[in-house]
């Protein structure tokens, strides 16, 4: 099945719900998913706000890493139901685990899912569908606009990489885990999943949409690419 045309998307919890549904927003980034039309579209959504909100609350009681990830869990599933029904997607059940998925991707050629076990994020999810479908890359739509050196947010000189191999980018990956809801732009997992099978993973900006087209049509597009 590797000649078909298969696209798995990770799409970032903070760009869907950056607070509370952003819903103009979501319509546009639905319209510009149902343009895709491949033989197989995975999209895999976030916690966003809600998935954090709820990990730093139980953080603070005490909670463990594994009861914060399923509430974790749960966010993404709520933002992935958001952007079924956002999409007009006939699908009433979130699957719940990698196989699961595949089987709705087999029938529908279409599945939209949040997060699977605690351990990791969606992007891990994600990594793990393509590996499944045979599907040769991983489009990751976040809130950053590439992986940087350091935080571009705190210094002006940070330089963003247009490249990367899978272990720079896991090093850099591991250097900013901090447990459940961590903030990086990829989990480490994630990468050792995509090293393992040789996926691509290209990261861009999930709100310029215009850049995340380009980056579907194989054209060129602000962002870093791991592989
Ligand atoms: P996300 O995939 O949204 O994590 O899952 P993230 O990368 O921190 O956030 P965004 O969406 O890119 O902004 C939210 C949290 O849910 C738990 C983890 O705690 C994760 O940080 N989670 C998610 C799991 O434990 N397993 C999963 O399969 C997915």
């Amino acid at each position: 099945m590797k000649s078909m045309n298969k696209i798995v998307i990770s799409v970032g919890g903070s760009i869907v719900n950056p607070g509370n549904p952003d819903i103009t927003f979501i319509k546009s980034l639905s319209s510009m998913l149902k343009e895709l039309r491949p033989d197989m579209l995975g999209i895999v959504v976030g916690g966003g706000r809600p998935a954090r909100t709820y990990v730093d609350a139980m953080r603070e009681m005490g909670s463990d890493n594994y009861s914060m990830d399923l509430a974790g869990i749960m966010a993404t599933r709520m933002n992935a139901m958001m952007l079924i029904s956002a999409m007009g997607i006939d699908q009433k059940t979130i699957p719940e685990t990698i196989g699961e998925a595949h089987d709705i991707l087999l029938s529908n050629k279409i599945v939209v899912m949040g997060g699977t076990v605690p351990g990791h994020t969606t992007d891990t999810v994600a990594t793990l569908l393509a590996e499944s479908c045979g599907a040769e890359t991983v489009y990751n739509m976040t809130s950053v606009d590439g992986v940087y050196d350091s935080d571009p947010k705190i210094s002006k000189s940070a330089k963003m990489f247009d490249k990367l191999d899978y272990r720079e980018a896991f090093e850099i990956s591991l250097k900013s885990y901090t447990g459940a809801a961590s903030n990086q732009f990829m989990d480490s997992v994630s990468l050792l999943i995509a090293m393992r099978s040789k996926i691509k993973i290209c990261i861009f900006s999930g709100t310029d949409l215009q850049n995340a087209r380009s980056a579907f049509n194989g054209k060129k597009f602000k962002g870093t690419v791991i592989g």
